[in-house]
């Protein structure tokens, strides 16, 4: 039997993926842009193992059995490894030999932050260090076959999915534009809202946008281009001003054009709404620009900030979204934040817009991070084939 063990992070995009071109290859309408985050706070862990006496491809996700022949993207995946292992001609063994897979998520999938990034991009990974494939442009491709912004967590710090021209796929590549080290005290604030309803998911969500919004080709063709440019040049420059402006702008544009859908998409509620006015009261109290907002498809905010001004960012928010268990290591959790003295000034932005209680589910601190990694045999989630639990 041979087996190998990786963690994948999450990502979170800057310059937005929405909209597909070719849906079963997934190919995007545009380029877009993204920062990985550390996997020590929310990542995927997979373990793979292949064995002449399995009789069948198997997955466990989370513990529970997923039905893994009729997935027709798992199997892109896992069909887009072999076709790779075949043209590399060294494997140590045959392509033939069935799989059993065990993964999980160290964060909820319920609160809906990038899980089938992190999970696609660990598949792909591990089964590529199963059959000893280097970590390529080509594997990238694969990765968008399971999800489109799996290919972006291939790789840490900032990255760059290239929409490509090519009818096959083969140019719609993700690329490092910068290493985590680049950007080292880029930390986010996670700010995941109390929200039981059920959304419509990307993939349905961007269906729609491209089939009846009249504004997604426009932003497509003639926006998002200067966009990552101009994005790409704040990162080269360390412009946190540019940078953050960008991104609120361009998170702002998705739920245009999710509004512009028909019928429409509605990720952002009310407590996002007041997540987003709080952002701009706080930076011009501030005078400058000091958290950036971004939302994906659900109401859950992430927060751009340098790590130098997460203390006391993290007060004002605490005083904006007051709540009951504000001080649990349950409520706040990831990279602990040394309090702060809140001066009169924040506290006077922050108390004008006092939110009831207990709105935030909780807040998670995380900061960029490196791509996926391969773990020792002893953190392998499977034994003998099967997994250690259920
Ligand atoms: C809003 O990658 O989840 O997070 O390719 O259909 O699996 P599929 O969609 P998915 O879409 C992510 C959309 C987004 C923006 C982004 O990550 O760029």
């Amino acid at each position: 039997m041979f087996s190998a063990t990786c963690v994948a992070p999450v990502n979170m995009a800057l310059v937005k993926y929405w909209g597909k071109r070719n849906e079963e290859l997934i190919l995007p309408i545009n380029d877009s842009v993204s920062m990985t985050l550390d996997a020590n706070e929310m990542c995927a862990k997979t373990t793979i193992s292949a064995s002449e006496s399995f009789k069948q491809n198997r997955m466990w996700l989370n513990g529970d059995v997923v039905p893994f022949e009729e997935n027709a993207r798992l199997m892109r995946c896992l069909e887009g490894v072999h076709r790779l292992a075949l043209a590399n001609g060294a494997h140590k063994f045959p392509l033939s030999w069935k799989v059993h897979i065990a993964s999980y998520n160290n964060f909820p999938t319920a609160a809906g932050l990038a899980s089938s990034a992190a999970g696609y991009a660990c598949l792909v990974y591990t089964l590529a260090r199963l059959y000893d494939l280097p970590l390529n442009e080509e594997l990238t491709t694969i990765a968008r076959q399971g999800s489109g912004s799996a290919c972006r967590s291939l790789y840490g710090g900032f990255v760059h999915w290239q929409r490509g021209s090519a009818s096959d796929g083969s140019d719609s590549i993700a690329v490092q534009l910068a290493p985590a080290e680049h950007w080292p005290n880029m930390h986010m604030l996670i700010l995941v809202v109390n929200d039981a309803r059920k959304k419509t998911g990307s993939t349905k969500g961007m269906q729609l946008g491209v089939k009846t919004s009249s504004l997604i080709q426009h932003r497509a063709k003639e926006l998002v281009p200067q966009r990552v440019k101009d994005l790409m040049a704040a990162i080269d420059a360390r412009d946190f001003d540019t940078f953050a402006e960008i991104t609120m702008k361009e998170s702002n544009q998705l739920h245009a054009i999710c509004l512009d859908t028909y019928p429409p998409c509605v990720y952002m509620n009310d407590v996002s709404h007041a997540i987003a006015n709080f952002v701009h009261d706080y930076n011009e109290t501030m005078g400058a620009l000091q958290a950036a907002y971004t939302f994906d498809a659900g109401p859950n905010a992430c927060l751009y900030v340098l790590a130098e001004n997460v203390p006391r960012l993290l007060a004002a928010i605490q005083l904006a979204f007051p709540n009951d268990s504000s001080q649990s290591v349950e409520y706040l959790k990831g990279i602990p934040v040394p309090p702060v003295e809140v001066k009169n000034g924040l506290r006077d932005a922050a108390t004008g817009h006092v939110n009831a209680k207990n709105m935030l589910k909780y807040i998670i601190h995380t900061k960029i991070g490196a791509g996926p990694q391969q773990l020792s045999e002893e953190k392998s989630l499977l034994i003998d084939g099967y997994p250690l639990t259920k």
